[in-house]
C-alpha cells in the first residue's frame, strides 16, 4: 500500500507504481490522503504522469498541522485494518507521510520510507519534524544521497536496512523530458530559452511571515527590471501576497507573470529553458541539478546538500540584497557548473521494487505479530 498526499508526492509515486506493475504478482493499493485536492495541485499530476487512480481517497483537505495529521490518521487506520497490507510505502516529508507511518507502525505493519535520511537540521520546518519521526519509525530506508546514510546511522538506524538507490524524482523527470520539450507553454507565455527567470515560493517561513514575503517581493521587483519573471503561485502564497503586499506595488511589476500552479510537463519545460530558477522548494533544487540549470534557493539551509556540493544549487537566504547580487552574477554569466549525483539515472524505482521483493522473500518484511 502506497500513500500520497501532497503535490511533491505524486512525481515520486508515479515511477514506483510503474515499477511495481512490471513486477508480476504484487497487489498495489494507492491511498490518496487528499491533503492536496485542487485540480491543479493534484488531479493534473495523476493524468499527466499516468499514475493509477487512487484506490482510496481519504479526502482530508486542509487544516492546521495537528488537525490535518490527526484527520489523516483517523481515516487511514480503518483502511489499514481492512486491507492489512504487507507493507506501507511512504514518500517524502509531508504531513501525510508522517501520519500514515505512525498508523502503520501501531498496527505492526512494516513501513518503508522513500527519500529517507534527508535533514535540514532546522526544526522550524514542519517537514524536518516529519522526516525525523518517519525515519525513527520505519523499517526500510531508501536514500537519494550518501550523506543521508550517515544521518540515519547517526540516529541509530541499522546499516542493513538502508539502501542508497538514487532519486525517484529523477526517474519521473527523465521519463518526461521528451514530452516536456513539446510543451507549448513557452509560446503561450511568450518567453524564450534563457530569457526568463522561473520563480516558486511556498515555504511557511518565507510566505506566511509578512517581513520575509516583503523582502522576497522586493528582490523580484529588482530582478524583473533585468529579466522576465515567470511565477506560478502556490495557493498558500497567493493568499499571503494579497494580504501583505501593496496593490500598487504588485501592479507596478510589469515584467512578472503571476500564474496559477502549473502541471508537471509545462513546469518541466519552463525549468529546462530558464536562465535560472529562484525557489524555496526541495524537489526543484534536485530537478535543476539534473537539468544543469542554475538554482538560487531562498532558504538558509537545505536538506539536500548534494545539490550544492555536486549540483547547480546555491543557498541565497531571504535577504533582498543577497538574492539580487546572486542574480546579477548569473546575468553576468558567472555560475558554477554542476554534475549529476550517482544513481540519479532514472532507475531508482526499479531498484526499490527489486530490493523490497528480495526482503519480502527473505522474510525480512514480516508483520511483527
Ligand atoms: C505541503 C507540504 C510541503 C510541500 C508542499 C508542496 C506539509 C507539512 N507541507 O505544504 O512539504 O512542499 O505541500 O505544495 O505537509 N491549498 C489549496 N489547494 C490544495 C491544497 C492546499 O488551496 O489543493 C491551500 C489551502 O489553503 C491550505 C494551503 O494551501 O491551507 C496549504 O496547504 P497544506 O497542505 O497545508 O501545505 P502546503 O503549504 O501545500
Amino acid at each position: 500500500m502506497s500513500v500520497v498526499g501532497a503535490r511533491p508526492n505524486f512525481m515520486k509515486i508515479a515511477p514506483i507504481a510503474k515499477a511495481i506493475k512490471k513486477q508480476k504478482g504484487i497487489k498495489h493499493i494507492i491511498v490518496h490522503t487528499g491533503q492536496h485536492y485542487d485540480e491543479k495541485m493534484s488531479d493534473s499530476f495523476f493524468r499527466q504522469l499516468g499514475i493509477p487512480k487512487p484506490n482510496i481517497n481519504l479526502e482530508v483537505g486542509s487544516g492546521t498541522h495537528a488537525i490535518q495529521t490527526a484527520e489523516i490518521m483517523k481515516r487511514f487506520e480503518p483502511v489499514c485494518e481492512e486491507h492489512m497490507p504487507d507493507v506501507v510505502l511512504v514518500v517524502g516529508d509531508v504531513n501525510s507521510t508522517l501520519a500514515c507511518t505512525i498508523v502503520a507502525k501501531k498496527l505492526w505493519i512494516p513501513a518503508v520510507h522513500v527519500e529517507a535520511g534527508l535533514r535540514s537540521f532546522d526544526r522550524h520546518m514542519p517537514e524536518e519534524i516529519n522526516r525525523i519521526v518517519t525515519d525513527c519509525l520505519c523499517d526500510v530506508f531508501f536514500t537519494t544521497s550518501p550523506e543521508a546514510i550517515t544521518y540515519l546511522q547517526n540516529e541509530g538506524t541499522p546499516k542493513n536496512r538502508i539502501f542508497y538507490v538514487g532519486n525517484v524524482m529523477v526517474d519521473t523527470l527523465m521519463g518526461n523530458v521528451e514530452k516536456a520539450k513539446r510543451s507549448k507553454i513557452a509560446k503561450i507565455l511568450n518567453v524564450k530559452k534563457g530569457e526568463y527567470a522561473l520563480v516558486t515560493l511556498h515555504r511557511p517561513s518565507n510566505v506566511d511571515i509578512q517581513e520575509s514575503l516583503i523582502n522576497l517581493v522586493k528582490a523580484l521587483m529588482d530582478i524583473q527590471n533585468k529579466i522576465k519573471v515567470v511565477f506560478p503561485v502556490h495557493p498558500r502564497t497567493i493568499k499571503n501576497i494579497k494580504r501583505y503586499i501593496n496593490r500598487e506595488e504588485l501592479a507596478s511589476m510589469h515584467n512578472v507573470m503571476f500564474l496559477d500552479p502549473l502541471g508537471y510537463i509545462d513546469f518541466l519545460n519552463l525549468t529546462m529553458n530558464a536562465k535560472f530558477v529562484l525557489t524555496d522548494s526541495g524537489g526543484i533544487q534536485e530537478e535543476t541539478t539534473v537539468l544543469g540549470v542554475p538554482c538560487l534557493t531562498a532558504r538558509e539551509n537545505t536538506e539536500r546538500p548534494i545539490t550544492i556540493t555536486e549540483g547547480t544549487n546555491v543557498l541565497v537566504g531571504t535577504k533582498t540584497q543577497r538574492i539580487i547580487s546572486e542574480t546579477n552574477k548569473i546575468l553576468r554569466g558567472k555560475f558554477k557548473k554542476g554534475k549529476q549525483p550517482k544513481y540519479w539515472d532514472g532507475k531508482a524505482s526499479e531498484r526499490i521494487v527489486a530490493i523490497l521483493m528480495r526482503l519480502y522473500k527473505q522474510g525480512k518484511l514480516e508483520r511483527c505479530a
